[in-house]
């Protein structure tokens, strides 16, 4: 949930460690740190509570030069957001700062083992514990090798952990280890100097070349490069991956918000979602990254979909493309219940991880227990390089650039579209789908970023929704309805609202509202209903219906020329008529804009909503 950025080089390395933390401040952002080896040879270092803001203005009012150094964002676990506990931390000598992402689950016993050897703790977290290791083995056992210190230590810990450790007496180093799934650890190779980050974001400005550490791995970063090794001291060779994102699809632009820049950019994601996939000549679609040979594929009775939150809404759909388009029957699990509850797998089975960041560490343990079972894994992702499409069999990347609001909005439609076009590829493959079929689909999906951006242009062109929350932002309870393959999207609209707006939000099933939400309606309950002229519009009018008896407010999402809805529901967001299997990807649309809208008009930090972090790398 934290993010690191480390500098060695030539240049002033705070600038440079402050822009990358800036980048990655999605990850986790309660208090931030940094030091930064001066020029005379000791460790400055300089830690604010709050946004990395603090830190900046700290870092103005007492800068520090040097051209190596280390900083980080976090995420509360152990201990309340404060300067003592933001990292980095350091050793009793003050001559080791070691920072860190993840959680060292024996700290207790580690911290008393270090007590009765006589180190004091001036902080509540679990980190101190590490640098306290790396000191005691430097002075004993290790003979002044910082390397074997540090691979000594990691053996010591229980859980997962990235770190990155620097000391006063190695200056023309940095060392950095991963053990488990603690998030990423990305090291950026440029001209004379060398770049380490939780995430691509915070290496873009500076180089594509990248090599990633896998759990078990540690590397020794010089300015000229780095050399790899795991955790027993055996060297490695890592290849080098290029990044082809643009390091301006990072940046926010003309936007208020990272959340609105990627909202309104979903006409071009989509198109690069699709890029190179459809065969019109043949027309097939083309998926080779999937790596599923046509024996493998002849053997796969049954599709698990494993994700969390937003990921999860978007494999709701999932279940119901494939379905339709295959005729596997597909399971989804909220990976962090997938993990623990012995699931039955067997090698017959597909296991689909969806995740935007590749790092939630509740998905990558369901893709272990995947892989224990003998399932061929695959993974919808977006993060180039992440540990999920390091670890599966299969990757089908979602293409949808970086996405930095912590409110996932841009990725889960592209996980939609990839899922469309897994769903279409596994119907093909097996030979479900007919000529005429894969021409109306291919057809159909072709025209969805066209119809996305005339969405959204009209939206962005009008103050429609704006003056919609204007109207609804004071209200604190809302019902979101949805039906058949837009049930998911009700789901993801209400959670949408609640994580940005703080409001509450409930996203039903539009038949079970009888069931007992109906109970809930009056004129303090705004209910949302997504309508669009679908196999089950008829039971959404009479939902309309329903909730209008009882002085609820409606708001619609249907299609724009729709009047039957427009006389009897209060409000209609419209969307573009498609085909109905890919109407979830328009029909969320409004609603990432409305939650976003009412976020705005509440004051709340849309980008950086409380309490939550854009990876999830802790349980
Ligand atoms: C909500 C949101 C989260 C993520 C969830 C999974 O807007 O962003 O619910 O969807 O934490 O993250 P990934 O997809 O990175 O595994």
């Amino acid at each position: 949930m934290c993010g690191i950025v480390g500098y060695i080089g030539a240049r002033q390395a705070a600038s440079i460690v402050l822009n990358g933390l800036r980048q990655l401040e999605y990850r986790g952002y309660d208090s931030a740190g940094m030091a930064v080896l001066g020029s005379d040879g000791s460790l400055q270092i300089r830690r604010e509570v709050g946004k990395l803001g603090n830190l900046a203005q700290l870092l103005a009012e007492a800068p520090v030069e040097g051209a190596v150094a280390v900083g980080h964002t976090r995420w509360a676990t152990h201990g309340p957001p404060s300067q003592r506990n933001a990292h980095p931390h350091r050793s009793p000598d003050g001559r080791i700062v070691v920072v860190q992402n993840g959680i060292v689950e024996n700290f207790a016993e580690l911290r008393s083992r270090l007590q009765g050897q006589g180190y004091t703790f001036h902080s509540d977290t679990d980190t101190e514990v590490i640098v306290h290791l790396v000191h005691r083995y430097y002075h004993n056992g290790c003979d002044g090798d910082l390397a074997a210190a540090v691979r000594k230590t990691l053996a010591d810990l229980k859980g997962p952990s990235a770190i990155v450790v620097l000391s006063e007496d190695y200056p023309d180093q940095l060392i950095a280890a991963r053990l488990g799934n603690a998030g990423g650890v990305a090291i950026g190779l440029g001209e004379d100097e060398t770049f380490i980050a939780s995430d691509i974001p915070a290496l873009l400005q500076h180089t594509r070349q990248v090599v990633f550490l896998e759990t078990r791995q540690m590397a020794i970063i010089t300015r000229q490069g780095a050399t790899y090794f795991d955790l027993e001291g055996q060297p490695l060779h890592k290849t080098t991956t290029t990044i082809d994102w643009d390091p301006q699809a990072a940046e926010k632009g003309e936007f208020a918000h990272y959340m609105q820049k990627e909202i309104f950019e979903q006409g071009r994601s989509l198109t690069d979602t699709l890029r190179g996939r459809l065969d019109f000549v043949n027309q097939r679609v083309v998926l080779d990254s999937l790596n599923l040979s046509a024996a493998k594929l002849q053997e796969i009775d049954k599709v698990t979909i494993v994700a969390c939150g937003t990921s999860y809404y978007a494999g709701l759909v999932g279940k119901y493309l494939i379905e339709r388009l295959a005729r596997l029957p597909v399971e989804v699990d909220y990976a962090s219940e997938f993990r623990y509850r012995s699931p039955i797998v067997s090698p017959r089975h597909l296991v689909l991880a969806i995740t935007q960041s590749g790092e939630t560490v509740d998905t990558l343990a369901a893709l272990e227990e995947a892989r224990k079972g003998g399932a061929f894994t695959a993974t919808i992702v977006n993060a180039i390089g992440s540990q999920a499409a390091r670890i599966c069999d299969g990757v089908i990347y979602m293409q949808a650039g970086p996405e930095i609001g912590v409110a996932s909005t841009k990725a889960f439609t592209a996980s939609v579209t990839d899922l469309f076009l897994l769903a279409f590829y596994l119907g093909q493959e097996r030979g479900i789908l007919n000529e005429a079929e894969r021409t109306e689909l291919l057809q159909a999906v072709a025209t969805l970023p066209g119809l996305a951006g005339t969405l959204l242009e009209d939206a962005w062109q009008s103050n429609f929704y704006q003056q919609l929350a204007e109207q609804f932002h004071g209200f604190h309870n809302f019902l979101y309805l949805g039906r058949g393959i837009n049930y998911a999207i009700a789901r993801e609209g209400a959670l949408k609202l609640k994580e940005i707006s703080y409001i509450h939000a409930e996203g039903y099933p539009a038949g079970e509202m009888k069931h007992g939400p109906i109970a809930l309606i009056d004129e303090k309950m705004p209910t949302v209903v997504i309508a669009p002229r679908d196999s089950v519009y008829d039971k959404m009018v009479s939902q309309v219906e329903q909730v209008k008896a009882r002085r609820g407010a409606v708001l619609a999402v249907a299609h724009a020329d729709d009047e039957y809805i427009r006389q009897k529901a209060d409000v209609v967001m419209p969307i573009p008529k498609i085909h109905e299997l890919l109407t979830p990807i328009l029909a969320v649309m409004p609603l990432q804009i409305l939650a976003y809208e009412m976020a705005v008009r509440r004051g709340t930090d849309v980008d950086q909503p409380r309490n939550l972090a854009k990876s999830v790398t802790v349980e």
